[in-house]
Order: C-alpha cells, then sequence, then structure tokens
C-alpha cells in the first residue's frame, strides 16, 4: 500500500514536471487582458449590480440564490477568461437557473458590455498572473475517471453530473466552452472560499487527468443555435382570460401558489396576469403560456403603469424562487395585493409534467476552436 502511492506520487511528481514545461511553451499564447477605460467600469459596475447580484452576491461571493458559484475567485479568473467566464454571461447554461444576457440571445446586454463586465470581473478578483492554460486536450483512462467521480465528486455535481449544489459538469454548454485544462485547473486547484477543494494533494496526478477526460467524454457533442427572437408581448396583452372568472387560490405564507392550482387556473381560462421574471433570453426559450417577461432587473415603476390592480398576478422564475420574490415585493410595495409567486418554479412545473411554450431556433455550426479564438481579444 505504501509503496504503490510512493510510485504514485513519484508518476505524480514527474507527469506535472512535464506539463509544466509544456505549459511554459505556450505561454506566449495568452491573449492580453484589456484594461477598461473608467467609463467602461462605470457600466460594468452598474450592470453587475443590476443583472447579477440577485444571485451571485454584492460581494461576488456566490451562493446567493440557486448555488450560484463564486464571481470572486482567484482560480476562476486565473483560468477562466476569457471563455469560462464569458460564454456563460453571454449565453447561460441552459438547463441551470444561469441564463444568457446577450441581446443576440435575447438578453438585455450588448456584446461589448459582456465582454466588459468579464474584464470587469477579472480586476475586481485582484488576479494579476493569469495560468498559461492551452486548449490541448486533457489524455485520460475514462474509465478510471468515471470511478474516481462515483466516489469523489457526486455529493456535490450529483451522480450525471447534472449539479446538486455546485455546478452542472454535464451541462453540454458548459463543456462545449471549457477547455481541458480548464477543467484539470478547477480540480487540481479548487476555488478559493467555496466548497469546491483542491485536488491536487489527495489524488495523484494521473487521476486528475482521468477524471478530466471522464468529465470531457460527457460531451457528446453540442450544437450551437441562435434564438428565433418572438417580438415581446405589449403591455395591453399583460391579462390574460380578460373575460375569466377571478382564481381563489390558497396562498402557502401568504404568497406562494402550487403548480397544480395554477395549472387549473390556467385550463378554467381564469383571468389572471402571468409574470415571467427572468432574463429574457429565457423567456425565449421556453416560457409558460401567456406569460409576461417582466424580468427582476425592470423598472418597476415604468413597468406597472399599465398593469391593472384587480387582477391575480403570479410570478416565476428558475431560481426558483429568488428572482419572482423580489419581484412580487417590488409589485406589493407599489400596492399590488393580489399577488404570488409559483412555487415550484418553472423548472418544477415543467418537471411535473405541465406545458411550456418553446421557442424556435436556427442551428447553425458548432462554434469552432477558431472561430472562438478569433475574437480572444476584444
Ligand atoms: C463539497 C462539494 C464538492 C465536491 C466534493 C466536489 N466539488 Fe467540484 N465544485 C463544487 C462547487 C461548489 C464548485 C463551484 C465553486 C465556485 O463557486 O466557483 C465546484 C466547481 C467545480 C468545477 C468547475 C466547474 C465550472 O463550471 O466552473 C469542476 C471542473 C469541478 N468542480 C470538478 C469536481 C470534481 C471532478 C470533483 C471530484 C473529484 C469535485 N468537483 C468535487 C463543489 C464540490
Ligand atoms: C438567477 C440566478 C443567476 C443570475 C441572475 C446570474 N447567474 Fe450566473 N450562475 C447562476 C448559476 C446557478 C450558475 C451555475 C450554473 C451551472 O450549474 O453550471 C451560474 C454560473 C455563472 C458563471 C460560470 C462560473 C463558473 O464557475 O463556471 C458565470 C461566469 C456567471 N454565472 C456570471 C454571471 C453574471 C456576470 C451574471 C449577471 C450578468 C449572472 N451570472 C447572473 C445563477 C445566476
Amino acid at each position: 500500500m505504501r509503496q504503490s502511492s510512493v510510485w504514485l506520487l513519484v508518476i505524480a511528481t514527474f507527469s506535472l514536471s512535464v506539463s509544466s514545461l509544456s505549459l511554459a511553451a505556450d505561454h506566449e499564447r495568452l491573449p492580453p487582458v484589456r484594461k477598461l477605460t473608467a467609463e467602461q467600469s462605470k457600466v460594468a459596475a452598474a450592470n453587475y449590480q443590476k443583472y447579477c447580484v440577485l444571485c451571485h452576491g454584492e460581494d461576488r461571493q456566490g451562493y446567493v440564490n440557486d448555488h450560484a458559484p463564486s464571481s470572486r475567485s482567484k482560480e476562476l479568473f486565473e483560468s477562466g477568461i476569457p471563455h469560462a467566464v464569458l460564454r456563460p454571461i453571454q449565453y447561460g447554461r441552459p438547463g441551470t437557473a444561469m441564463g444568457g444576457y446577450l441581446d443576440e440571445a435575447g438578453g438585455p446586454m450588448t456584446l461589448d458590455e459582456t465582454w466588459d463586465l468579464m474584464y470587469w470581473l477579472y480586476e475586481q478578483s485582484g488576479v494579476k498572473q493569469r495560468a498559461p492554460l492551452t486548449t490541448k486536450p486533457v489524455e485520460g483512462d475514462i474509465a478510471r475517471g468515471g470511478e474516481l467521480y462515483q466516489q469523489h465528486c457526486t455529493d456535490c455535481h450529483g451522480k450525471n453530473g447534472e449539479g446538486v449544489n455546485a455546478p452542472a459538469l454535464g451541462n453540454q454548454t458548459a463543456l462545449a466552452h471549457n477547455s481541458d485544462e480548464f477543467i484539470r485547473y478547477a480540480i487540481q486547484h479548487g476555488r478559493e472560499g467555496t466548497p469546491m477543494l483542491a485536488f491536487k494533494d489527495k489524488l495523484p496526478a494521473q487521476d486528475i487527468d482521468n477524471l478530466t477526460a471522464f468529465l470531457r467524454s460527457r460531451a457528446d457533442g453540442w450544437q450551437a443555435t441562435q434564438p428565433v427572437l418572438k417580438p415581446l408581448p405589449t403591455p395591453d396583452q399583460f391579462v390574460l382570460n380578460p373575460e375569466g372568472q377571478h382564481p381563489n387560490f390558497t396562498l402557502q405564507d401568504g404568497l406562494y401558489v402550487s403548480s397544480a392550482d395554477l395549472a387549473k387556473a390556467l385550463v378554467a381560462k381564469q383571468k389572471i396576469v402571468l409574470l415571467d421574471t427572468r432574463v429574457t433570453s429565457v423567456w425565449q426559450t421556453a416560457h409558460i403560456e401567456g406569460s409576461f417577461p417582466m424580468p427582476y432587473y425592470s423598472d418597476f415603476d415604468e413597468m406597472t403603469e399599465a398593469l391593472p390592480k384587480d387582477v391575480m398576478i403570479v410570478a416565476y422564475c428558475s431560481c426558483p424562487r429568488a428572482a419572482a420574490d423580489y419581484v412580487i415585493e417590488q409589485l406589493r410595495d407599489r400596492g399590488y395585493q393580489r399577488t404570488a409567486v409559483l412555487y415550484e418554479g418553472i423548472f418544477g412545473w415543467m418537471h411535473l409534467g405541465y406545458p411550456v411554450v418553446r421557442g424556435a431556433v436556427n442551428s447553425h455550426a458548432a462554434a469552432t476552436k477558431e472561430g472562438m479564438e478569433a475574437d480572444n481579444t476584444r
């Protein structure tokens, strides 16, 4: 037993020194970090405040809602820019509470704003030296990696990489954008100030490669898609079934309506306003039919100008309640009493088998490595 761990150590040290040699050779390929102007920083800080605080927190600490990861950990910013930080901001991680913020995907930010927000987060993290990671594949024994995964990782990341209280490692979008070395870096070094511990002193380097290869093997192809954006509804479309009866919900804690009760009211064509409080890009992807987008970052004084006070208003999100709770609080402060939050959120609603309307998409070629590198230095 002892002897084999000595061997593993020798192997670990050997492969570490080999990989640091090859890393050094690629060092000069790191794209430069662009320094933001004072004006760009100001806009980026305001965008963070408006769009990200809800889940990632005032101090970028993460874990405020729905296990949103840290937006300041040293290791993420050493290894993650540009792509591993930029792409989730732009396109989100479908199937998780992280929506996309780029206008092209139906979100509220321009391309330049997403880049500036990424550089702003980098500057705020205080990281001075980026890890020289390449896009080279990490080779390893996938079967062995799978065993190690079941042994060490499922409590937080889930048996099938679906994420329990940590990022979904099997997420196709994440796997499409995160390089092997980025994944390996997270396993080796962990993420400071978060539950993700460093495995470099717990597992031999070869096993970390095996784990990386295993995670990579879960990426069975991902087609980049571009949503065909629907026009957003206008305020005269707030009320569903204007001729219908008022619903009579029993609200848990004076606030929450169940999916079952909401579904019944919709089937019975009762009079209701249904608000989707997520970033608008995910309303474009899928929403409960008839819902009106009122994202958590709306100007509520403006949004409520045409919103009637005598109709039952139900808000929902996917986090599963944080954004909807916030919006309903804003409405109650403005005198809207007949208000409720969908308890299970839209993922719970879908999970229970209730319908959603899905957006149309144009498939186009998956982003190529070349394409991704071409705009590395924006
Ligand atoms: C105690 C819970 C826990 C365990 C056990 C754990 N992780 Fe994590 N992991 C996390 C959390 C939480 C994060 C996100 C940290 C942050 O805020 O950046 C994370 C992040 C990661 C990331 C980066 C993902 C991304 O999208 O940025 C990878 C890769 C990862 N873990 C792999 C593993 C592997 C492989 C194992 C098993 C060897 C493992 N983790 C074990 C909690 C855990
Ligand atoms: C509704 C909650 C929510 C909001 C709002 C939100 N995020 Fe996230 N974010 C998440 C969750 C949850 C994840 C992890 C998803 C997963 O499982 O991979 C995440 C992941 C990320 C990641 C990937 C980090 C990593 O370790 O892999 C980045 C970067 C990120 N978010 C940045 C942002 C920024 C910037 C904003 C504002 C423009 C924002 N998020 C708004 C919930 C949110």
